[in-house]
């Protein structure tokens, strides 16, 4: 017997004839049908009322709603959102961007299985492929240089299950060329999955360059103002819905009401606010190209980016994402120094906020620094996320700190 679902919106066009900035509106918004309220309301209950006769439903089914774990209100309004967003069949949300990545793993992979990962990925997910997957549940990874297609090809073994990267990676800012991995991934007959946080939509559609997952950290742009922890894997549906039975059902990474009902909120103004990241992001490189104070400085946005060309083309010449990595010239005290100096710029970890943050990054002890270029293992780095502040201000702080540290 099926139990409830979410209502779906009675009123309005189908959200995929709509355009992205209007699926940001409108995409997944539910009318409370007992008050009127035009904006779906937040509902922290963990259980949903039973059908006259339970006895038969199945409690662990993630479409229904019948208990928070599975799928809630709030919940499954972001998950259609964000699947209109990536013009997909279907979403899953979780608690954290990690929580979203591990669901992946978590469902996919089995003990002898084989994963093919990024040289250069996300703390977090170098950990779970370096140390824990492989020592506590035999699953291997071979850690490539994505940028280097014949080395992915060489990777792949019979047993590939997966094929795992970042669009830009998380800290050097490397760029994959990911319609080129997905067809040596699929050609291994592994799945391509695709962390896409520096890159949302509608800069980038990671499933229409050929990926079979997208994970987006909702924590960082989708949210955007550093007030709520999320996760995403969207994709095709009997894979999502998989995904939705494992890593929610069985294992509960569940996003709170609250926190989903936030970041449904925020991505209102995606659409507004990434170009404006990003148009501000390239104005603050070029200046910090410019001084030769700073010792280097990598943004795929500079024609000095050695994959400016590819991500040129992949993300379509305007846009090159808001992160970047530079440093000082000079020892890590002086990039203490530096970054105590700033008075706009926040020193704080995360990305995609409202604010800019910059985060100082050492340059050994991170795993997978021996694979980054050498100018990052020389001074460490300076990870700096560009806020929706005035450019000019942004620009005029790190001026400023930099005279302030240099004199
Ligand atoms: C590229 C990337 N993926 C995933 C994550 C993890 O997201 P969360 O902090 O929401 O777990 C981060 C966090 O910084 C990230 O930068």
């Amino acid at each position: 017997m099926q139990n409830k679902t979410t209502p779906q919106r009675p009123d309005k066009a189908d959200l995929t004839t709509l355009a992205f900035a209007s699926q940001a509106v409108h995409g997944g918004n539910v009318m409370d049908t007992t008050t009127g309220a035009i904006r779906t309301p937040l509902v922290m209950a963990n259980s949903y009322r039973l059908p006259d006769d339970p006895s038969t439903m199945d409690w662990s089914d993630p479409d229904g709603l019948t208990y928070t774990r599975n799928a809630g209100h709030n919940q499954v309004c972001l998950e259609r959102k964000l699947a209109a967003m990536e013009h997909a069949e279907e979403a899953a949300v979780f608690a954290t961007g990690v929580g979203a990545l591990h669901a992946i793993f978590f469902t996919l992979l089995k003990s002898g299985d084989h994963v093919v990962v990024g040289d250069v990925t996300y703390e977090a997910v170098w950990r779970l492929f370096a140390e824990l997957l492989p020592e506590r549940y035999g699953i291997e990874a071979s850690f490539v240089d994505m940028g280097d297609l014949e080395a992915v090809r060489r990777a792949m073994r019979p047993n590939t299950r997966l094929v795992h990267t970042e669009t830009i990676a998380n800290p050097t800012t490397k760029v994959v060329d990911i319609a080129a991995v997905a067809k040596i991934a699929h050609a291994g007959s592994a799945l391509l999955s695709i962390d896409a946080t520096f890159t949302p939509p509608p800069m980038f559609r990671a499933l229409e360059h050929g990926a079979d997952f997208v994970v987006h950290s909702l924590t960082k742009y989708i949210n955007g103002h550093g007030d709520a922890m999320g996760g995403a894997v969207i994709g095709r549906k009997e894979q999502i819905r998989a995904i939705k039975h494992a890593a929610l059902v069985d294992l509960g990474a569940t996003i709170s009401p609250f926190n989903a009902w936030l970041i449904m909120r925020g991505s209102v103004t995606l659409p507004l606010r990434l170009p404006r990241h990003m148009s501000s992001a390239r104005k603050v490189a070029a200046y910090l190209d410019s001084d030769p104070r700073v010792a280097f400085v990598a943004f795929p946005g500079l024609p000095s980016h050695p994959q400016h060309e590819l991500a040129a083309r992949q993300f379509g010449g305007t846009y090159f994402g808001a992160v970047m990595a530079f440093a000082v010239d000079g020892s890590p005290d002086v990039q203490n120094r530096f970054v105590d100096n700033l008075r706009v710029i926040t020193s704080a970890v995360s990305l995609g906020h409202d604010e800019t943050l910059i985060v100082h990054v050492g340059a050994e002890g991170r795993g997978g620094s021996e694979h980054y270029p050498a100018p990052f293992q020389k001074y460490g780095h300076l990870r700096l996320s560009v806020g929706l502040e005035e450019p000019e201000d942004l620009i005029a702080d790190i001026a400023a700190a930099l005279d302030a540290t240099f004199a």
